[in-house]
């Protein structure tokens, strides 16, 4: 793939925009390297917590659509000491994407230590998962609140020299109010958005589907609000964005830049595409760039606000 597909987030070079999405086949080396020997600009690891966890019981999962999802896993994973293994083999293996290791914790202590862990491990940036939906005590929780999402972020700037990058949720008034608490407090790079706070509800027994009842919508039915973040989002601060929600198409990939991302991250669609879905977009990209003589995918980061 020619070199006009590399950006920029922070100090990490990609050779595409396209990273894999945290939570998405990301709880292993063998499939980590998969999505960067299909053609992952990136990857970002399933989020790790400082002690393992279960997650929740099943129904855990819910199609909404033919490209949607309805989620409440619950943040399962072995723990931060136990994965540092993955990514120390990931790291061995000198494959030319970089490793983004997503963390979240229940305590600002239990986010730097985690932070601290992946990031001795080999992960070349963190990020933090104040985001998530469904999970009590963390994530939203957080990212709704500036103050909070400050007092994270400088902590575990203080402690990680890698870059930080900030996984907002769309579930705000006013995201713009926390990405600059987020800016502000040294964050290195946005990733706009997590998923949006949903149900289902099954119309024969009148119950919920999830277990949990409440979970977080993603995939195409998202992408609309996501592209609207990331818009508002460049709007007001000057850090790099990775654009998250929805992105199914090279076409999608390339809203989200026009709206001011300068990467993407890929979820949802990688269940009914395929890690194939990687290097079709990157394609797709390039293509476009070559009809409309752009020399470089950096030159239509934010082009939707020159209007
Ligand atoms: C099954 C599933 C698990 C997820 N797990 C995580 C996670 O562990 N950490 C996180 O930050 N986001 C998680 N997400 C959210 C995705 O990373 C992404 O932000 C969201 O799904 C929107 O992108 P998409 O529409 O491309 O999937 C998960 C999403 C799904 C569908």
């Amino acid at each position: 793939m020619p070199n006009r597909l590399t950006t920029e987030i922070a100090d990490l070079h990609l050779r595409n925009p396209t990273i894999l999405a945290a939570g998405i086949l990301g709880l292993t080396t063998a499939t980590l390297q998969e999505a960067i020997k299909q053609g992952a600009g990136a990857v970002t690891t399933k989020s790790i917590s400082l002690k393992p966890r279960q997650g929740y019981a099943n129904p855990a999962i819910v199609q909404i659509d033919n490209h949607s999802l309805l989620n409440a896993m619950g943040l399962p994973n072995p723990g931060a000491k136990h994965f540092a293994k993955e990514i120390k083999e990931l790291k061995r293996q000198r494959l030319h994407a970089p490793i983004i290791a997503s963390v979240f914790g229940f305590t600002l202590d239990e986010f730097t230590h985690a932070a601290e862990i992946l990031s001795k491990a080999g992960a070349d940036a963190i990020e933090l998962n104040i985001s998530c939906p469904h999970v009590k005590k963390t994530g939203s929780e957080i990212g709704q609140n500036p103050n909070l999402v400050s007092k994270v972020v400088k902590q575990v700037k203080n402690t990680i020299k890698k870059p930080i990058i900030v996984k907002l949720t769309p579930n705000v008034a006013d995201i713009t109010e926390i990405a600059t608490a987020a800016a502000k407090a040294g964050a290195n790079a946005i990733t706009a958005t997590n998923t949006i706070r949903a149900m289902a509800i099954d119309i024969e027994t009148h119950q919920p589907i999830l277990a949990n009842k409440i979970g977080g919508l993603s995939g195409q039915a998202v992408k609309p609000i996501a592209v609207r973040c990331v818009y508002e989002i460049y709007e007001t601060v000057n850090v790099p964005i990775i654009g998250c929600g929805g992105i199914t198409t090279w076409q999608d990939a390339v809203e989200f830049m026009l709206a001011g991302a300068s990467a993407i991250q890929i979820g949802t669609a990688i269940a009914s595409e395929g890690l194939g879905i990687f290097k079709s977009i990157s394609k797709g990209i390039d293509a476009y760039l070559r009809n409309k003589n752009f020399r470089s995918v950096k030159e239509i980061i934010g082009q939707a606000h020159r209007h």
